[in-house]
């Protein structure tokens, strides 16, 4: 019997997939147990690599003492954690929507049912995690969930799993460099290890999902596509860094360290956080000649 490459591609596919399946049920990844809860920060612990701190590397930076620098790490690193929180609760009401659609026996079914498991046990770690640092987020704007809502409710499948991977591989990359930094508290750098692995596994088949649609897309779909994953990195990244924070480890000028943090952090999070998605968009030949210049205004990214 002759098989062709399609199909031998399928059933690779399927195997790893059922893998993942497999590996999600007999190998589950508990925060209750898997973080060392009880652990607790010294005056020295960083909570967040201090790269990826707003102001870190700009002059300002060396006019706070440790404990300021300190104490705004512990301050992003909630509004990420929060963020990610909340992108990943709007993904699990789409997957619902998109369960709709399936049947229970099917391999997407399965897949996407272990997936809602493991994120919905992320957003508790997420919740357990800030209220272990004992501070407050910053909650998203009334545009944030407009546009957040809209996404999940309304956009097309592939749309919506686009906008998915795109904050998959930011959250991932960032809890790379906090789960490798051993001055981070340990309880970040286990949360971070946690979500890695799971998320290794989601961004494996979200990728091999949307293949069906980013292959060979032609340029409108090419370019609808990659608006798609620069407005949600857009949207995620102005979460991050809050005028509120600067006033809470009281500077004297909240506003202008603001300012400058958001500068500072805008070229940083591109050296730090956009690689992966920039292959992934590179992947689908999403930089072209109308998403090239909004990619560099917009994100500062030169594909
Ligand atoms: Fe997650
Ligand atoms: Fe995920």
């Amino acid at each position: 019997m002759l098989i062709n490459c399609n199909q031998m591609d399928t059933t690779k596919f399927e195997v790893q997939v059922e893998r993942m399946i497999h590996l999600s049920k007999v190998n589950p990844l508990l925060p209750e147990t898997y973080i060392p809860w009880d652990d607790e920060p010294d005056s020295d612990t960083l909570f967040m690599p201090e790269k990826l701190v707003s102001l870190e590397g700009h002059k300002l930076w060396d006019t706070l003492s440790k404990s300021q620098q300190i104490e705004l790490g512990r301050l992003e690193v909630v509004q990420v954690m929060y963020s990610y929180a909340w992108s990943e609760t709007l993904a699990c009401y789409f997957f619902n929507r998109h369960l709709l659609t399936l049947n229970p026996d099917s391999l997407e079914y399965r897949f996407l049912i272990r997936e809602i498991t493991e994120e919905f046990r992320h957003q508790e770690m997420f919740g357990m995690a800030i209220r272990k640092l004992g501070r407050k987020p910053i909650l998203p704007t009334r545009l944030h969930r407009f546009f957040g809502e809209f996404t999940v409710k309304w956009l097309p499948s592939s749309m919506v799993f686009m906008s998915v991977l795109s904050v998959e591989l930011m959250a991932d990359i960032y809890a790379k460099h906090i789960r490798k930094d051993e001055k981070v508290f340990s309880v970040l750098r286990k949360s971070s290890e946690l979500h890695h692995i799971e998320e290794g596994r989601h961004i494996f088949y979200t990728e091999a999902w949307l293949k069906k649609f980013t292959t060979n897309a032609g340029f409108l779909k090419a370019t609808a596509y990659s608006m798609v994953v620069m407005l949600n990195i857009y949207f995620m990244r102005t979460l991050y860094v809050q005028k509120d924070f600067f006033e809470r480890i009281k500077v004297g000028d909240p506003d202008c360290y603001y300012q400058e943090a958001l500068k500072n952090y805008n070229i940083k999070f591109v050296e730090h956080a956009l690689g992966p998605t920039v292959e992934f968009v590179r992947g689908f030949n999403g930089f072209n000649w109308l998403t090239k210049p909004l990619w560099i205004w917009l994100l500062n990214v030169k594909p």
